[in-house]
């Protein structure tokens, strides 16, 4: 269809129902962004003389990452207009992997462009980075989002040698401070007691938004990105109920919003109609959140492919790491990929862990400890087909 036929579409900014898109106001959480803003006061009244560590914890779509970010952009402008060096810089430790080295190649970059990529150690990054921040006379807060990926894949040292580098510098001026964000604070379980009591003094906890809530903030996001009147009044009540009954999920709401318009579109409504938010839903499970499984690389996404073909194909709830991997093997094959071995397979299986679809959890045996793997919140045949479709798209 051309462009000058085509009928006009519900939306006029669909940018700002993306994923990385940061809102300009954060609604209902006035309180945890003045608590985090004063955690950090001391930048710009005692700027090099101290250093924070600030944990956010909250379920998915709770806003934790529009927090940080809209925090961050705030510490900026006041730092242009006081004059005073500060910087804020958010990494996403699932999208790199959980890789120290990534999370710390991606900070010195941030702060120094040109920086090569390769020949150094993680430590020797660390050391950079503070050389860096020593040269700029800066002063930066690190956001480690999904930070369970960084404590997954490195241990709990990684997080212990961040917080130490600052310390064991105990004269001239301060520079880095840290900021976790984690599903919930088990992963921290993990550090020694004298990093976890540090890290663990300033614990900002997110509550699920409630419905009229989740109203308000599909309401304001559709407002920015729909045709004025596109978006009725019951189909912001709808949407929101539906988010409510998830968890108070944020992004389930917005994610619904965006698909809600595409369906609309489709069908060349001049509205959103509640038909199009139940298709919407319908192909929408929370738990499959693109965000994540577009993280994945291809041999995870063919591990994923793995688990829904095993449990399309058979009657049990729960699968062995056995019978994900010879699935795993006839899943290469069909797609012409070399199957990896048997460790490389456990990287993968475990790199799926942050996933809501599916669990994995360690079980006693009388032959010793198995894995078990089920998937709980997703039909097998819908998580097929959805992986099917982002291997096939490249
Ligand atoms: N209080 C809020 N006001 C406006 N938009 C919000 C608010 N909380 C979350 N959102 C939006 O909802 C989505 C999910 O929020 P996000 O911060 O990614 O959640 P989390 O990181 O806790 O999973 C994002 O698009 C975000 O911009
Ligand atoms: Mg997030």
């Amino acid at each position: 269809m051309s462009q000058v036929s085509r009928p006009r579409s519900v939306f006029i900014d669909e940018g700002v129902l993306d994923l990385n898109y940061v809102p300009p106001s954060l609604l209902h959480r006035e309180g945890e962004l003045r608590l985090l803003t004063s955690l950090f006061r001391f930048i710009f009244t005692a700027p090099y003389e101290m250093t924070q560590r600030v944990i956010i914890v909250g379920g998915v779509g709770t806003g934790k990452t529009a927090l940080a970010q809209r925090f961050g952009l705030n510490l900026m402008a006041e730092a242009r207009r006081r004059r005073v060096r500060a910087r804020y810089v958010h990494v996403n430790c699932r999208e790199l992997r959980g890789s120290l080295f990534r999370v710390l190649l991606r900070a010195v970059k941030a702060l120094k462009p040109g920086f090569p990529d390769r020949g150094y150690s993680s430590s020797e990054l660390l050391d950079t980075l503070m050389q860096v921040l020593d040269e700029a006379d800066e002063q930066l807060v690190l956001c480690l989002d999904e930070v369970d990926a960084l404590i997954d894949a490195e241990g709990a040292d990684a997080i212990y040698n961040l917080t130490r580098v600052q310390e064991e510098r105990m004269e001239g001026p301060r520079r880095l401070s840290l900021i976790c964000i984690s599903k919930s604070l088990d992963p921290f379980r993990r550090l020694d007691r004298s990093a976890l009591s540090t890290l663990q003094r300033n614990v900002i906890r997110m509550s699920e938004y409630t419905q009229p809530q989740l109203a308000d903030i599909v309401r304001s996001r559709a407002e920015l990105a729909f045709r004025a009147d596109a978006v009725p009044p019951e189909i912001i009540d709808f949407i929101s109920e539906l988010a409510a009954a998830e968890g108070g999920d944020a992004r389930y709401a917005i994610d619904l919003l965006w698909r809600a318009g595409k369906y609309a579109d489709l069908a060349y409504a001049r509205e959103v109609q509640p038909e199009h938010v139940r298709r919407a839903a319908a192909t929408l499970f929370p738990a499959l959140r693109e965000e994540a499984v577009r993280q994945l690389s291809r041999h995870e996404l063919l591990v994923l492919l793995a688990v829904a073909r095993f449990f399309k194909h058979s009657r049990e709830a729960h699968a062995s790491t056995g019978e994900v991997e010879r699935s795993y093997r006839v899943v290469c094959e069909e797609y012409g990929e070399e199957s990896r071995g048997h460790t490389q397979f456990w990287k993968y299986l475990s790199r799926l862990r942050g996933l809501d679809a599916i669990s994995i959890r360690l079980q006693a045996t009388a032959r010793g400890r198995t894995q078990l793997i089920s998937l709980s919140k997703v039909p097998a045949e819908e998580l097929e087909r959805e992986v099917k479709r982002i291997l096939e798209r490249g």
